[in-house]
């Protein structure tokens, strides 16, 4: 989604602003600009670009002249249009009529319609079709020689979500940012501040940071910075430290981050694990639930809430909550959830999954679940983002950043934590010491499982390029592999443009079945398994139709060779832990289908990393 940079300092503003916007490529835009101050100039300087940011670099190559010497402040926007195309003028930063005030916007204002009408009514002139627009002439409106009061009183009339920077000529050096529903973070330095929507774009200037709360206003001049709240009182907030590096956020050598980050599975999966897992006991210890064995065997339900790959992680949890705690469990899409006023029992317990801690409706389910009482608990990758601080109760993945769109590490941690809170709950219920020591032992083995999908890389490549060509593929699966085969079909439809869908095997008889013919594969996870035969069977429906079956099979498992065309093979595993190395097969299966295809698979059309909006 929309990405935010502003900068102020005495290093070069326009290189700063465009390396920072290139760290937010990776969150999708369609769109993007700067806004720039001259030492005496009367109006700020805006250079804008429908596309990428390379154009916006050649724009501003094109259009400032070289002789200008822009200083001490400039913000700066990739935009994921949402009010009116992609275009130029469109696209943010968007400038009061004077042109003296400048700004950026995340999130949506929803009353911008009854805004502009008044603005128009007192005689401003709106140039974009965007909500977005209405901030900067209100800037303009409230302002009376103080860029933060009048920044306070404009957004106190919006409604929606915002994370806004804004600049004036009236200020050189200041930027004044606030948010409220959409993140903003102030990266601090001795004598520059960076401010911008996600960390990624101020690591490699510093890695202090304050993560805004909604409702702050920051003023930012040079090294300086206050914060305030809406009351204009001043408020503390407390800096953070960023335990990542900058060649976190590159290749490294990979061709595109995606494959990158599939590669690090194993890695970020033992990372999830150190210090975790207690064998003597058979449980896991995750303080960060802050919850005793008490509070948990009195938890009736658990509600897991999330969106897109993180809904299909949470399937698997709810497996897990009921097989190994006996605890009913309901996984809920959560845009549905906080619109459909959901029961939540006394003592239930809610877990919201979001690896970027940011999506809208996730963070919408999490409000509705603590305001009807439930105790939520976060599963994030992202630390300090807004859902892991509203939770304030949880486990971080510590997966590392994940910057392509296509979520990979990101699943496999978050499986992994569900299948260790579970055991943790399971523990204090019905799972006894010696099947609990056993669950261990496996997650213990998880990494090297995952290593092991890694080495057949080469194999997967050959079968995904076969079918390349296909326009329509479905992924099938049971029990475990339920979940598995909706992610496949997820990753694969959304990196490849291929149309895929994911169905529960027994259910492709009730309708998609028509749709099967030789131009159609099938992709089947079907671990040497109880459901086994089972699926052998639907695979056979499917060989009917002439549809051809891939199957993600166990290493070893040679009976499924005479019901399939092709086979991806995983390692034996426990069935608890199956989902791990078939969705990471999966993953290099339609990695491999998009490269074929010549697909832009870090930031695949229309899709953005972290979803703000609703
Ligand atoms: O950051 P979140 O985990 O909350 O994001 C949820 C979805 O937007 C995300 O998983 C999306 O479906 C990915 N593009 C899937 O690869």
């Amino acid at each position: 989604m929309c990405g935010i940079v502003g900068y102020t300092g005495q290093a070069d503003v326009g290189g700063i602003l465009v390396s920072g916007l290139r760290r937010l490529e990776y969150r999708g835009y369609d769109s993007a600009g700067v806004a720039l101050y001259a030492d005496g100039d009367s109006e700020l300087t805006v250079v804008k670009t429908s596309g990428k940011i390379v154009d916006l670099e050649a724009s501003m190559q094109a259009e400032l002249p070289e002789s200008k010497p822009f200083s001490s402040m400039g913000i700066g926007h990739t935009r994921w249009a949402t009010h009116g195309a992609p275009t130029q003028i469109n696209a943010h930063p968007h400038s009061s009529d004077n042109k003296e005030i400048a700004v950026v916007h995340n999130g949506i204002i929803e009353n911008y319609a009854d805004l502009k009408a008044h603005l128009i009514a007192d005689g401003c002139t709106f140039n974009s079709e965007t909500d977005s627009e209405v901030i900067a002439h209100l800037v303009q409106q409230c302002y009376q020689g103080d860029l933060r009061a009048a920044v306070t009183a404009a957004v106190k009339k919006l409604t929606g979500t915002y994370g806004i920077a804004v600049i004036s000529t009236k200020h050189p050096g200041t930027i004044v940012a606030a948010r409220s529903g959409s993140p903003i973070v102030v990266g601090l330095q001795d004598d520059e501040t960076i401010v911008a929507s996600d960390v990624s774009a101020i690591v490699s200037r510093t890695k202090q940071v304050i993560f805004l709360n909604d409702g702050d206003i920051v003023t930012a001049t040079g090294g300086d910075v206050e914060i305030t709240s809406m009351s204009s009182t001043t408020v503390t907030r407390e800096s953070t430290l960023i335990d990542w590096d900058v060649d976190e956020i590159e290749k490294g050598g990979y061709d595109h981050f995606m494959l990158k980050e599939i590669h690090e599975q194993p890695a970020a999966i033992a990372t999830g694990l150190r210090g975790r897992l207690d064998e003597t006991e058979g449980t896991v210890r995750l303080g960060g639930l802050r919850m005793t064995p008490m509070d948990m065997a009195r938890v009736p339900r658990m509600i897991l809430a999330a969106c897109g790959t993180s809904y299909y992680a949470g399937m698997v949890g709810k497996y897990y909550f009921e097989d190994f705690a006996g605890i009913p469990a309901d996984i809920q899409q959560a845009a549905e959830f906080r619109y459909r006023n959901p029961i939540i029992e006394p003592n239930a317990c809610m877990v919201a999954i979001s690896q970027s801690g940011e999506t809208a409706d996730t963070l919408a389910a999490v409000r509705e679940g603590l305001m009807k009482g439930a105790t939520v608990l976060g599963i994030c990758n992202v630390v300090g983002s807004t859902i892991a601080r509203e939770t304030g109760r949880g486990v971080y993945l510590h997966a590392g950043p994940e910057i392509g769109v296509a979520s990979t590490k990101a699943f496999s941690c978050q499986v992994t934590v569900l299948a260790e809170m579970a055991i943790m709950f399971g523990r204090t219920r019905r799972l006894s010491a010696s099947v609990g020591r056993e669950m261990v032992r496996e997650l213990a083995r998880l990494p090297d499982i995952a290593a092991a999908v890694l080495e057949r890389e080469a194999e997967i490549k050959v079968i995904a390029e076969k079918y390349a060509a296909a326009e329509d593929a479905f992924f099938i699966g049971r029990g475990y592999m339920f979940p598995a085969a909706l992610e496949g079909a997820l990753k694969l439809k959304e990196i490849s443009y291929m149309h895929a869908e994911g169905y529960h095997a027994a259910e492709l008889k009730h309708g998609p079945i028509a749709l099967l013919d030789e131009d159609v594969p099938v992709i089947v996870p079907v671990p040497d398994l109880p459901d086994k035969e089972k699926t052998i069977g639907n695979m056979q429906e499917c060989r009917a139709r002439k549809s051809p079956v891939i199957a993600i099979a166990t290493e070893g498992d040679k009976e499924i060779d005479a019901y399939c065309d092709d086979v991806i093979r995983v390692p034996r595993c426990q069935e608890f832990i199956a989902p791990i190395p078939v969705v990471i097969a999966e993953q290099l299966f339609a990695y491999y289908v998009a490269k074929a295809r010549g697909c832009e698979i870090d930031q695949p059309r229309n899709l953005a990393k972290s979803v703000t909006v609703e």
